[in-house]
């Protein structure tokens, strides 16, 4: 069973990924965490975003087991992850290793921005997430700070804002919810609450599809 989960930043999806895929025992791809690796090694290098030769060679060369977690999770490299998204010849080199994940015949949950409609048009299951920008910047202004990152809550709203604009707006593959993807608005829910939501989502999904 393949669990496609999309939506916009902050809206909660990794934390409905991270749980779904624990209670179905499958593994999960945080796909966001490739395009941020990718914004990282320029940003390292020193290179400008917008340069796609090095962006796509740095997509190239990437390696999905050696991403520095710790260090992909700013919104530096948040933000980088954004621009260097909207290059194809970048989306075009890490379409394999995506598609290669969610081919495990276990299944797989991968979220990002473009899994239902592109990278797994196929899934058994689609989730599109989504929450207010002002519930989005609460969340993402509570996550830096606690990280010690010197942002003020209006920062943070803008840079989402920005952000929002910017995936939605890329003529490659931008965030969009699938047709057959069921909508998960998580405002006004807790972690659990919207995990449970997103469960009962993928259940009623397998039941109509005649799983077990
Ligand atoms: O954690 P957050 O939602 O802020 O972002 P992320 O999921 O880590 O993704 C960072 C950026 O990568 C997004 O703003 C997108 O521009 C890009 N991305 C994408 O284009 N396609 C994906 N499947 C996943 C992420």
């Amino acid at each position: 069973m393949i669990i496609a989960i999309d939506g916009p930043t902050a809206s909660g999806k990794g934390t409905v990924a991270a749980g779904v895929a624990k209670h179905f025992g499958l593994k999960r791809l945080d796909t966001g965490s490739l395009y941020r690796a990718v914004g990282l090694a320029l940003l390292d290098a020193r290179v400008d975003l917008a340069d796609e030769a090095r962006a796509v060679a740095a997509a190239r060369a990437l390696d999905l087991n050696a991403i520095d977690e710790a260090r992909i999770r700013t919104s530096q490299a948040g933000a980088a992850a954004s621009k260097v998204a909207a290059i194809p010849g970048v989306r075009a080199a890490l379409l394999q290793a995506q598609r290669a994940f969610a081919a495990d015949p276990a299944g797989a949950v991968l979220d990002g921005r473009d899994i239902g409609t592109v990278i797994c048009p196929d899934a058994e299951v689609k989730l599109f997430v989504t929450a207010s920008l002002q519930a989005r910047a609460r969340r993402r202004f509570g996550e830096l700070r606690g990280r010690g990152e010197p942002v003020t809550f209006e920062q943070v709203e803008a840079q989402i804002a920005e952000r929002d604009a910017r995936d939605t707006n890329r003529t490659d593959a931008p965030l969009l919810k699938a047709a057959d993807a069921h909508l998960l608005d998580t405002t006004d829910l807790s972690i659990e609450a919207a995990v449970e939501a997103a469960l009962r989502i993928v259940e009623a999904a397998r039941l109509r599809r005649g799983a077990t």
